[in-house]
């Protein structure tokens, strides 16, 4: 049933369709995902990458349908995350004679942790290279992009880049392709992978790109989404772009709220920057999807985040969003804090001081108000912020 794809003479997407999937690591995938591997056949037959371990089957299905997987002679993994090694164990069940190839150390090192004993590897260090038969791949390390173990594959008479997670984009289409596709909607899907996972790796992700470019590319092949064909430059722009990481001039307001109180301060602050003519988003926690926060929190130069204190800390959602923003920590953003309190204010010093660790610019004084917020209160908030974009233009 599953069959493979074949995208240039000899090579082929043998892939996993997560048509269902909804929800990885913290980051929702609205339009599901997928898991991409490729298969080239040579001398020597190469499986680059694998999948999740649910979708082993899937894959070596779709192998099958061009050889019997017994004929692998080597599983390239470009990075250990089990959305990309999750399946060696059962591909090597089906292709015993296969060598592992990898980084070397940090490949070698995660892959030895799950894999069999006993398991062939071909530890690879950067510009390595393996001849085929007709084609000869070269390893390139990306360490941190977005872990230590990251590598990408290269195969130069086919003009192709493996990129693994770089350049990927959480979604499962039909079509293999960037241009059989709505490019706007898989370009909105890479944008919100590198707010949400690379992010803190921007500068090695910056770095990774600059070599890439010295590359002859016809085919980008990342191991999420569609491969890029027709918009090679126009990936590679983006994430040139993307890993500056520098905000444009909107603003983003997250809250979240027990009685209204916090709200309203929140959609004093929004009113705010409207006044300003700052292109705003007003989120409440409860209601919104956190990596879809992020995502404009990456673009955004004002970062406002506001809680009541609640036992003498943030409300809990709160709390997880500021998990999250402390380790994506994008940098040379203004941010603020406020929130209204019952007896004591507490919530909206602590939520100051996790965005100055994340390295967000804080130029005011917390805002706290009691719960009995009055007009007088927002209408000083409202000047406060008018104010703050006065002096940052
Ligand atoms: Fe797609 Fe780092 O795994």
């Amino acid at each position: 049933m599953f069959k493979a794809r074949e995208i240039k003479p000899g090579i082929h997407w043998v892939g996993a369709l997560e048509w269902e999937e909804r929800y990885i690591h913290g980051i929702t995938m609205p339009l599901g995902s997928t898991n991409n591997a490729y298969l080239i056949m040579d001398e020597k037959i190469v499986l680059v990458d694998t999948c999740v371990g649910p979708h082993a089957h899937e894959l070596l299905e779709r192998v099958s349908s061009v050889t019997d997987p017994a004929r692998i002679d080597y599983i390239v993994s470009n990075h250990g995350e089990k959305d990309h090694a999750g399946s060696i164990g059962e591909v090597l069940a089906a292709a015993p004679n296969a060598t592992v190839v990898t980084s070397d150390p940090k490949g070698l090192a995660i892959l030895k942790t799950y894999l069999p004993e006993g398991t062939s590897f071909l530890p690879m260090k950067s510009g390595d290279t393996l001849s085929i038969g007709a084609r000869t791949l070269q390893f390139v390390h990306t360490p941190m992009v977005h872990w230590p173990d990251n590598m990408v594959t290269y195969c130069r008479e086919d003009s192709i880049l493996f990129s693994n997670d770089a350049f990927g984009q959480f979604i499962a289409t039909s079509k293999r392709f960037d241009d059989e596709v709505h490019l706007d909607t898989v370009l909105s899907c890479a944008k919100k992978y590198f707010a949400n996972i690379i992010t803190p790796y921007a500068k090695q992700a910056a770095k990774a790109v600059e070599a890439v470019r010295t590359l002859d590319l016809e085919l980008i092949c990342p191991a999420h989404g569609v491969i890029w064909r027709s918009n090679v430059g126009k990936i590679l722009g983006l994430y040139e772009k993307l890993c500056r990481c520098e905000p444009d001039d909107s603003a983003v307001v997250v809250y979240g709220s027990m009685y209204g109180s916090t709200e309203r301060m929140a959609l004093a602050i929004t009113e705010a920057f409207m006044e300003k003519g700052v292109n705003v988003r007003c989120y409440d926690i409860d209601v919104s999807d956190m990596s879809d926060i992020v995502t404009d929190v990456f673009f955004a130069r004002y970062v406002a985040v506001g809680s009541p204190t609640h036992n003498n800390t943030t409300l809990p959602t709160i709390g997880a969003f500021l998990t999250y923003l402390k380790g994506l920590a994008p940098k040379g953003r203004i941010g603020i804090s406020f929130g209204s309190f019952g007896w004591v204010p507490g919530a909206q010093k602590e939520i100051a001081e996790v965005m100055q660790k994340a390295g967000f610019v804080m130029p005011l004084e917390p805002f706290t108000e009691g719960w009995n917020d009055t007009p007088a209160g927002a209408a000083r908030l409202f000047d406060a912020v008018c104010n703050l974009v006065d002096d940052e233009e």
